[in-house]
């Protein structure tokens, strides 16, 4: 824990290792009490340093130094200096063997960083400065060793031994212990390092690779959870065949392991040869997973899988590179994810949490771009824009190059780059060499934050037949940032004629090719583009399937947006006109106590409830009202209150009218057994459940009844918890109590249902008010050392229940402050990314900044604030 201000690490700064290891042998004795780490690595200059003298220093934290060796010869106290976070070792030759033994203490690990404890079972989290808690090593990415590693543990307690590639020898020790050694011949950096210990099940597979290699497939869980992963498994072979034929990458090593602890910071990690994963994020079975745990299970275990060749054999430089794993690989898994359900629903559902979540990280104190130029902690850095506009920006390059030149771009990238770390400008310029493009300017994507805005202008001359549009481009200042040079932006929009059909597109002084949808370059601040043969005045579809990270501005009516959701032949621009539609509704009602809901919503929401012919999956995704932290993004200076309330009567309204239609869908919408979560099951358990949710939301006594009942024989989890979460929202009292308590009892030993049932509660306006979420805190299942349950109290109040969390007495705030307090010493990532809601503190209206800024002081004047927190708090009170 710092005592003074942490240091700014810059990339300006970067120089490469003056050390390299070529081998890592490690030897862990895990015992009770601690375990002891033997390691030996095989360590010469680096050819490439400037620095030929500099003594060797190597990183390390919390660890216990026993003793140290250079070339067998034990070295004295004096010989190295050892600094806690730093070993050196002033004087060593050129090449050398280092042996050093240190002892750690996994069972008191609280901050899951290292070599920690799960549910009684060891197991490691590496990235991203995690091995340092494990051993002193030169811990950073772009220094890439072969590992050996022998594992001795009690063997009635730790019967299953595994780490990273393939196991070369294994037998009995003295006491009751045995071993087993691992070797990886993949070189790789020390993030990627992972060891398991633990009374594990195994379930086995086969997957028979592309070149005719037989690969074993594992998943260890916990002997309660072996009936939970077979759609973790389904979805492993999924991916392996996936990556071969959309990438031509083929597996590399003969295992392919997947762990499940209940324990763990993230959601998975790619560990070589033996991924990591949060319990939440692999196990699955229809009784007790909702269809959305089920959908993020497949592109959780996609989304490791292929960092196998997008972050492990080609990995990062440094962490400043870190998109250039993250944001390709969430690339690959959302178009694995599009591939194997609706591309327009996952086109939705990614834009969407980019335009609530990863726009508001953009417009506030953490906004940062996708290439950061300097961090203090890097945790901090595992974000949205990392991720998610990192995503983006690599499908722009994707829909500027197509499909066939992107994959002549990956293959270069994957042969040029195997077994390097490099950087995202690596990337960008293999794609350049294997299309031809000049991406120059796109790299700006890589180096400026912030959301741009288009602002679209048009003009229709009837006598000419031309329809002009202006589309204008500015980006905000961010921290650090202004006065920022336009971006290229593939902008793709159609025309639509009165019928509503598609006009085909041709620009002044060009031949008709028929294309109805195109994407326009932008480059320039401005630009004018002319449209010829236009016969009469169009409507406008603009950045069709989201085809930038961009916001857009047009002043469609009302009428115009009802036209496009009926009409429009792009489905995510369908979407979005409703979007639009209701926001704009919503809007009108704020602070309005007796203004009318505009009819046409209500009009637009009854054609979409009787459109059986529809495609449902994205009906479903039509009927959601946009969210309230979708409003509050959107808004200026908001008050949450005003935006929750007038929302709350939007529904009551829309509820009230199509009461009947609400009923006869409910009825319409029942699913075949047994249960199987394609796109259209998905669609019509979704709106079947919203269909009870709106009609319980306004207290209807039949929907009480059809709830009550789908709660008591649903065989899915997506039909209880729906029914559940519409009973706990509804008015009926007594019946939420009942239902709550029977769930509870029902689904107690099950860890990931009763995570379920926490945030049901913590996120509910009805149910969780502060006093409620402070006595689920108080609860038999809750536990302060798993992250899972704090984020499904604490974390679904304060991102989800938006009413209560933004009390207008501060109460919200000072609870979250107070939690991260608490949290600050024992999990310090979990606390920095609790602090979240409180940074975006100047963007809301007084009465509630005033106490976002009160609570974030309470938390910045704790004493030994953690480098995590530190970051943030102290960022966000900036100037
Ligand atoms: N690298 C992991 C992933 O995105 C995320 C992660 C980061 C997990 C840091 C743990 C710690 O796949
Ligand atoms: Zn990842």
């Amino acid at each position: 824990m710092p005592t003074s201000q942490p240091k700014t690490i810059y990339l300006s700064e970067y120089r490469v290792p003056d050390f390299l290891v070529d081998h890592a042998d490690l030897r862990f004795e895990l015992f009770e009490d601690g375990a002891r780490v033997h390691s030996s690595l095989s360590i010469r200059r680096n050819p490439d340093s400037r620095e030929q003298g500099s003594a060797l220093e190597l990183n390390g934290d919390s660890l216990t130094l026993e003793s140290v060796h250079l070339d067998g010869r034990q070295l004295a106290p004096g010989d190295y200096d050892d600094r806690g976070e730093l070993l050196v070792v002033p004087s060593v030759p050129d090449a050398f063997e280092l042996q050093v033994v240190t002892w750690i203490e996994p069972q008191n690990n609280t901050r899951l960083e290292g070599l920690y404890k799960s549910s009684g079972m060891f197991c490691t989290q590496c990235e991203a400065e995690g091995f340092r808690c494990i051993t002193f090593f030169p811990d950073r990415p772009d220094v890439m060793a072969r590992f050996r590693t022998r594992i001795e543990a009690d063997k009635a307690a730790y019967p299953v031994l595994l780490s990273n590639g393939n196991p070369v020898d294994s037998g009995e020790l003295d006491n009751g212990r045995h071993f087993v050694t691992w070797e990886d011949p993949f070189p790789k950096p020390s993030y990627l390092f992972a060891l398991v210990a633990g009374d594990l099940v195994e379930k086995t597979d086969t997957f028979g690779t592309m070149s005719g290699r037989e690969i074993d497939l594992r998943i260890y869980v916990e002997p309660r959870n072996a009936e939970k992963t077979a759609h973790a498994m389904d979805s492993l072979k999924r991916s392996m065949r996936w990556d071969e034929e959309t990438y031509g990458r083929e597996y590399d090593l003969d295992i392919f392991m997947i762990v499940a602890v209940d324990d763990f910071n993230m959601g998975a990690m790619e560990n070589k040869g033996l991924n990591i994963f949060n319990s939440s994020c692999v196990l699955a079975r229809p009784e007790s997973e909702t269809d959305m745990a089920f959908q993020r299970v497949e592109a959780i275990v996609a989304h490791e899988y292929f960092h196998n060749w997008s972050g492990n054999r080609v990995t990062c430089r440094d962490w400043f590179q870190l998109s250039l794993k993250e944001g390709f690989t969430v690339f690959r898994d959302s178009q694995f994810s599009a591939d194997m359900g609706s591309p327009t629903v996952k086109r939705i559902e990614d834009a969407t949490l980019l335009r609530t979540a990863q726009f508001a990280e953009d417009a506030g104190p953490m906004a940062h771009p996708v290439r950061p130029a300097s961090y203090m902690e890097i945790s901090n850095f595992y974000t949205l824009t990392i991720y998610e506009k990192g995503n983006e920006v690599v499908r722009m390059i994707h829909t500027l190059l197509g499909p066939e030149r992107f994959r002549k771009g990956s293959d270069l990238y994957f042969e040029r780059h195997d077994g390097q770390a490099v950087t995202t400008d690596d990337f960008v310029r293999a794609m350049e060499d294997a299309s031809g493009r000049d991406l120059g300017q796109f790299r700006l994507w890589y180096e400026q934050a912030g959301t741009p805005v288009l602002a679209v202008e048009d003009d229709y001359d009837e006598a000419s037949q031309v329809y002009r549009l202006t589309v204008t481009q500015s980006i905000p200042d961010t921290p650090g940032q202004s006065g920022k040079k336009p971006q290229h932006i593939p902008f793709a929009l159609g025309l639509l004629d009165t019928k509503g059909a598609d006009i085909p597109l041709t620009l002044a002084g060009e031949q008709s090719t028929g294309e109805t949808t195109r994407v326009l370059e932008l480059t320039e601040t401005s630009h004018t583009f002319e449209f010829t043969g236009i016969a009469s005045r169009p409507v406008p579809s603009l950045l069709r399937n989201f085809s930038a990270p961009v916001r857009v501005n047009y002043p469609w009516t009302r009428d115009q947006l009802m036209f496009l959701m009926s009409h429009d032949s792009d489905g995510f621009n369908r979407w979005d006109a409703g979007q639009r539609l209701a926001v704009e509704v919503i809007r009108e009602l704020s602070g309005h106590a007796e203004a009318e809901v505009d009819p046409r919503l209500v009009e637009a929401s009854r054609t979409l409830l009787n459109d059986r012919e529809a495609d449902q999956a994205l009906v479903a995704k039509m009927l959601q009202l946009p969210t309230e932290a979708y409003l509050i993004e959107l808004a200026d200076k908001p008050d949450v209150q005003i935006i929750h309330h007038a929302r709350e009567r939007v529904l009551k309204v829309l509820a009230t009218a199509l009461r009947e239609e609400l009923l006869a869908c409910y009825r319409r919408q029942q699913p075949a057994e047994p249960y199987q979560v394609t796109p259209e099951d998905v669609a019509s358990r979704s709106l079947r459940n919203m269909a009870l949710s709106w009609l319980l939301h306004i207290g209807d006594q039949e929907a009480l009844t059809l709830a009550l009942e789908q709660f008591e024989k649903a065989t899915n989890m997506t039909d209880q918890a729906g029914a559940l979460r519409a009973l706990v929202n509804s008015p009926f009292e007594a019946e939420r109590g009942q239902a709550l308590e029977a769930f509870y009892q029902q689904w107690h030993q099950d860890p990931q249902v009763v995570e379920q049932w926490f945030s049901i509660q913590a996120a509910s306006p009805v149910a969780g008010d502060l006093p409620s979420v402070r006595r689920l805190l108080e609860h038999e299942a809750f536990d302060w050392k798993n992250p899972n349950k704090i984020r499904s109290v604490v974390g679904a109040f304060a991102g989800q229940n938006l009413v209560h969390f933004h009390d207008q007495e501060g109460s919200g705030y000072q609870f979250l402050a107070e939690t991260i307090r608490r949290l600050d010493d024992s999990n310090p990532q979990i606390a920095a990314r609790l602090a979240a809601p409180l940074t975006r503190w100047r963007k809301f209206a007084h009465v509630y900044s005033e106490g976002m800024r009160k609570a974030l002081e309470s938390v910045r004047d704790k004493e030994g604030l953690s480098r995590d927190v530190y970051e943030i708090v102290h960022k966000s009170l900036a100037d």
